[in-house]
């Protein structure tokens, strides 16, 4: 069972007595996106049912609401390998290990956005999810330019920050705009004795898929309308 902790700041609790999906009902005006809006979800956690699944979770509500189609894959639990530098994806244009990130990358280049959600293992992401990063980002040859980059961290301290950075890193390395939102990404969430999650900060989730939604609808446009700009090799 999931609750909200309710020992938030005052403005946070404030913007979570408001009922923030029917805000996002009358907030907004979801137009059909065009073909490419669509957002890959990552969740790094080995828990499919645990905080960080719970936080991408609440994005993937938004981004029903505004249209945008979704897919989250659970790499946490799975045997992912690491890079090993051997270089045959300059060849090959992708892995040389043929696994679940060679499916992820057609994935991420049919994709307008990409979340990246992990919890906070001493102050990094979890290694899973940084072989899963590494490989995707460095065998995968296709732009990545103007696709949305947003990171959500899962943890319980001041740490959470260079997670953070760690996995936005990614994205503004590859000309991928991040999307942001209310505070850093993060959410926390702790157990009680009868096995319930408590977890707080899932306002900062909604309001960052909000965003992200904005962005992706509004860079669709911006590209339509002037083009991207071009890069120099
Ligand atoms: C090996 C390990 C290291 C951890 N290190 C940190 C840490 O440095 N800072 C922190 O806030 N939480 C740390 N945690 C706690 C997890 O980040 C926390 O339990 C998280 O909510 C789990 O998310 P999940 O339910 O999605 O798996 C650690 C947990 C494990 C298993």
């Amino acid at each position: 069972m999931i609750k909200l902790m309710d020992d938030l700041s005052e403005q946070q609790n404030m913007m979570i007595e408001c009922d923030p999906l029917q805000d996002a009902v009358e907030n907004s005006k979801p137009e059909k996106c065009i073909s490419t809006c669509k957002v890959l979800l990552l969740n790094g956690s080995p828990h499919t049912n645990g905080c960080t699944s719970t936080a991408l979770n609440e994005m993937i509500k938004i981004f029903d609401l505004e249209n945008i189609e979704t897919e989250m894959i659970h790499v946490g639990s799975m045997d992912i390998k690491e890079c090993i530098a051997c270089d045959k994806c300059t060849e090959l244009n992708k892995c040389y290990f043929d696994d679940v990130v060679n499916e992820l990358a057609y994935k991420f280049e049919a994709s307008a956005g990409i979340v990246v959600g992990s919890p906070v293992y001493y102050a990094s992401p979890t290694g899973v999810i940084m072989s899963v990063m590494n490989r995707l980002f460095y065998s995968t040859h296709f732009s990545k330019q103007m696709k949305i980059g947003a990171s959500v961290i899962c943890g319980g301290r001041g740490d959470n920050t260079s997670a953070f950075d760690m996995l936005n890193k990614y994205f503004y390395i590859s000309g991928m705009p991040i999307a942001s939102a209310t505070y850093c990404n993060q959410v926390h969430g702790t157990y009680k004795d009868d096995g319930t999650l408590y977890i707080s900060g899932l306002h900062t989730t909604r309001n960052l898929a909000r965003n992200m939604s904005f962005m992706i609808k509004a860079f669709a446009n911006g590209r339509d309308k002037f083009g991207f700009p071009s890069i120099e090799k």
